[in-house]
């Protein structure tokens, strides 16, 4: 009863047969080898334009690399206020950048407002004593399980664009998103104006593979030097091609993603039902936010249970409150119906003494 993480589960069979596929033989180092440039092609495939994608380890390197080439030093950075990028990689954008300031939005459900990014924006009115905003980035799924619309991505991109801003987009969980939305690749990036893309693959069933992706071509410029300054050019790196040739082929990324999701709303409509929790944040991807009583939440991790309490108390209008806490169960590809069901049982079983 693992719900952790998504990186809790381990590496789908058909990627850890296409690494030991990829172990015979020679291939040119550093990035040099067939299924790098196998995967570059199949990325460009998958976005439908020309893009530039480099291979990374994970997803904290890549988005401090991405907003590494997006914005100076003396630039500033416009996410949420739960941000990956802001609350959990240890000042790693920061220090990537040389020193760029991260300022997070304290909106409900994850996402970065339109008003609130402008509002943010109408602030810098000092010249140089203000840093320079050069870069909008938002999480998609988002931190709190919820996902932007294409339109609201495209209404986001307009208004970075017209204040002479790039958009990036954290995709940890970017199939997720996608499947859920149920549009295409290109339409929930380049052609809602997102510039640069953390393409996130290590939840969803890699070993460790994630792409920092260009559609914004000029960004790439000098990034395979930027990349090896920051140790990230495996010299065995036909290991990282070979994974993400698996993950996109016959399309295992986005059935993984699928069936990730499947199981979050399962697991939410089963935990509302036991009527012993609220779930104020909807389940749009494979994450499930529910609030619950303390007393439940620590009889579960006493069952075994393996669930983290979500920092903050939840959605402001319907936030935890006295005894109660926010708390957060994530689905990945291997979860399955019997691991839900297991989990429920033990909801049901608690004698409802607080
Ligand atoms: C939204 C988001 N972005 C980035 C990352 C970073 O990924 P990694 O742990 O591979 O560095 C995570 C990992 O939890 C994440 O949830």
């Amino acid at each position: 009863m693992n719900f952790g993480s998504d990186n809790v589960c381990g590496v789908h069979p058909a990627i850890m047969d296409a690494i030991m596929a990829a172990n015979s033989g020679t291939q040119g180092s550093y990035g040099n080898d067939v299924f790098t440039r196998k995967a570059q092609e199949q990325l460009s495939e998958v976005f439908e334009c020309d893009l530039e994608a480099f291979l990374v380890s994970n997803g904290t390197a890549a988005n401090g690399l991405c907003l590494a080439a997006m914005v100076p030093p003396y630039g500033a950075v416009i996410c949420h206020g739960d941000a990956h990028i802001l609350v959990d990689e240890c000042g790693s954008p920061e220090l990537m950048t040389g020193g760029a300031k991260l300022i997070g939005s304290n909106d409900p459900m994850g996402k970065l407002k339109l008003e609130s990014l402008e509002r943010i924006l109408n602030g810098f009115t000092r010249g140089e004593h203000d840093p320079k905003p050069k870069a909008v980035s938002v999480t998609q799924a988002t931190e709190h399980g919820t996902i932007y619309s294409v339109n609201e991505i495209a209404a986001i991109a307009d208004l970075a664009h017209a204040r002479g801003m790039k958009l990036h987009m954290d995709g940890a969980r970017f199939a997720n998103a996608l499947v859920s939305l149920g549009c295409t690749p290109a339409e929930m990036t380049w052609k809602s104006g997102v510039d640069a893309l953390s393409f996130g693959c290590t939840k969803n069933g890699a070993m460790m593979v994630e792409a920092v992706i260009f559609f914004d071509r000029t960004l790439a410029a000098d990034f395979s030097h930027r990349r090896m300054r920051a140790a990230q050019l495996l010299s065995k790196g036909r290991y990282l091609g070979a994974q993400m040739n698996a993950y996109l082929e016959n399309d295992l990324w986005l059935d993984n993603a699928r069936h990730a999701n499947a199981m979050a709303s399962y697991l939410s409509a089963a935990l509302e039902a036991t009527g012993r929790m609220r779930i104020p944040l909807p389940t749009q991807a494979n994450e499930v936010f529910p609030i619950m009583p303390r007393a439940l939440f620590e009889l579960l991790l006493s069952k075994g249970v393996v669930s983290y309490r979500w920092p903050g108390q939840g959605p402001g209008n319907d936030a935890a409150g006295e005894g109660e806490v926010f708390v957060r169960f994530v689905c990945s590809f291997m979860t399955s119906k019997t691991d839900c069901d297991a989990l429920v049982r033990e909801v049901e079983a608690w004698n409802g003494v607080v």
